[in-house]
């Protein structure tokens, strides 16, 4: 494809939009706020803050400027900048395959407990919230509601990327926003909420600085920002020669720090005035949620509401990761998009097949899971990192960053330093700690 021809964002709202609807997803509503409540409280939310200004940042530019740079999907981005660095796409690519085989499972499950809360029906259920999870867990509605999950990211993805992707961000992340704040509004008026702030925003800086829980924050960053899985690289492919990359991966942190932020102030508070304990993963979401929707009046709106938030925040990355597959097909094996798009739909199908009924006795969510978070992104984050400040031409990522000299002069030496000195040493220390 060449150049005039390849699709770009519109403005500088749609760009950051776009890559925060990539980011912002199950990874801030969800895991972060849990982490954050176990590790520390608001003193966690600093350690976060600072893995997103020393990793997450840095990162995140290195991958806008190889995909800025080259205009390609991850794997050819990669390979056109340097043969020996090709791997990194392919890590990429199946780092977005793996993720593929359990997030739209997750995300499926809010699909069914959208339509639940939509018809009443989990309120009326003689069964207890956690028989009535496990019950759908054993039946076949979870494949059901994932194929379906799949099918609408495949649909807005196969429009391209202007009219699916830009267009679909456009209404749904500030949608997003406004549900999150009537939300946070909503349940701040609930009796025994204070306790809930409490617990969310209290300081344990001896918990939160400990080794174990700083690599949980830098995972978490790398999770939570989309970096290290050629997700920015493909994204960065339809940014502009003028768009303002440092202002995009700032806007795009502050976003993310605001949601997951944002997450905790609805979870917390909501749970303790309830009565209940804050839980782990799923349960938090599914189990203890609903159990306190149904003390509220209008139960089945607010949990509609709360349902189809989450359904926004993951429809919205699972269009990044099933962009990065679709670009990959598209221009690797010279295909139509559409086509592209449909050969990564059936793939991701039979992923999740696999992975729903746990074929030849292997958790794969699990593996999958832990692969693509300890293991692929910190390491494709780090050579990326590496490989723009040590391996091309100097004055590469200046340039980029500045846009030819025209903007963040100032912050240019900076990014440079970090990404030569400090985030790929800090990303390898954690990375080795992990193992040991
Ligand atoms: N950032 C997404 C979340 O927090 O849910 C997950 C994600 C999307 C990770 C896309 C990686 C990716 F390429």
């Amino acid at each position: 494809m060449s150049e005039q021809q390849r699709a770009s964002f519109g403005g500088k709202l749609s760009v950051i939009l776009v890559a925060a609807g990539s980011a912002v997803g199950l990874g801030a509503l969800w895991r972060f706020p849990y982490i954050a409540g176990m590790h520390g409280g608001a003193a966690f939310l600093l350690v976060f803050l600072l893995s997103v200004i020393v990793v997450g940042i840095p990162a995140m530019l290195a991958e806008f400027a190889v995909g800025r740079r080259t205009k390609k999907n991850a794997v050819g981005a990669f390979r056109s900048l340097s043969k020996r660095w090709s791997w990194l796409g392919y890590s990429g690519v199946l780092g977005a395959l793996l993720i593929s085989g359990y997030y739209y499972l997750i995300a499926g499950w809010s699909l069914e407990y959208f339509a639940s809360s939509l018809s009443g029906g989990i309120f009326s259920s003689p069964h207890s919230f956690k028989e009535q999870f496990s019950m759908f867990q054993d039946s076949w509605r979870p494949l059901f509601y994932c194929f379906l999950f799949i099918l609408m990211t495949h649909f807005i993805v196969s429009r391209g990327v202007e009219k699916g992707i830009e267009k679909a961000s456009k209404i749904m992340m500030p949608a997003l926003f406004v549900i999150l704040i009537v939300m946070a509004v909503r349940v701040a008026f609930m009796p025994g909420a204070a306790d809930g702030y409490r617990f969310f925003l209290s300081c344990d800086f001896a918990e939160a600085f400990k080794p174990e829980t700083i690599m949980m924050a830098i995972g978490q960053a790398f999770f939570s920002l989309s970096v290290g899985m050629g997700c920015m690289v493909t994204y960065a492919s339809y940014f502009k020669k003028d768009t303002n990359m440092v202002a995009t991966s700032f806007n795009v942190s502050v976003l993310t720090l605001l949601v997951s932020v944002l997450a905790g102030l609805v979870i917390f508070p909501a749970v303790f005035s309830a009565g209940l304990q804050p839980a782990e993963g799923p349960s938090l979401v599914f189990v203890t949620l609903p159990e306190i929707f149904k003390g509220m009046p209008l139960a089945a709106v607010w949990s509609s509401i709360f349902f189809l938030l989450v359904i926004l925040a993951s429809l919205t990355s699972t269009i990044s990761f099933h962009e990065v597959l679709t670009a990959y097909v598209a221009e690797e094996f010279n295909m139509t998009r559409k086509r592209a798009a449909l050969v990564t739909t059936v793939i991701s199908v039979l992923l999740s097949t696999v992975t729903f009924y746990k074929m030849f006795g292997v958790d794969f969510f699990n593996i999958f899971d832990y692969i693509t978070a300890n293991v692929l992104m910190p390491l494709g984050a780090m050579f990326t990192c590496i490989m723009v400040v040590w391996f091309m031409k100097r004055g590469f990522m200046s340039e980029e960053i500045t846009n030819g000299g025209l903007c963040n002069k100032r912050f240019a030496g900076v990014v440079v330093f970090m990404l030569r000195f400090i985030t790929p040493v800090l990303i390898l220390y954690i990375f080795i700690r992990n193992f040991l």
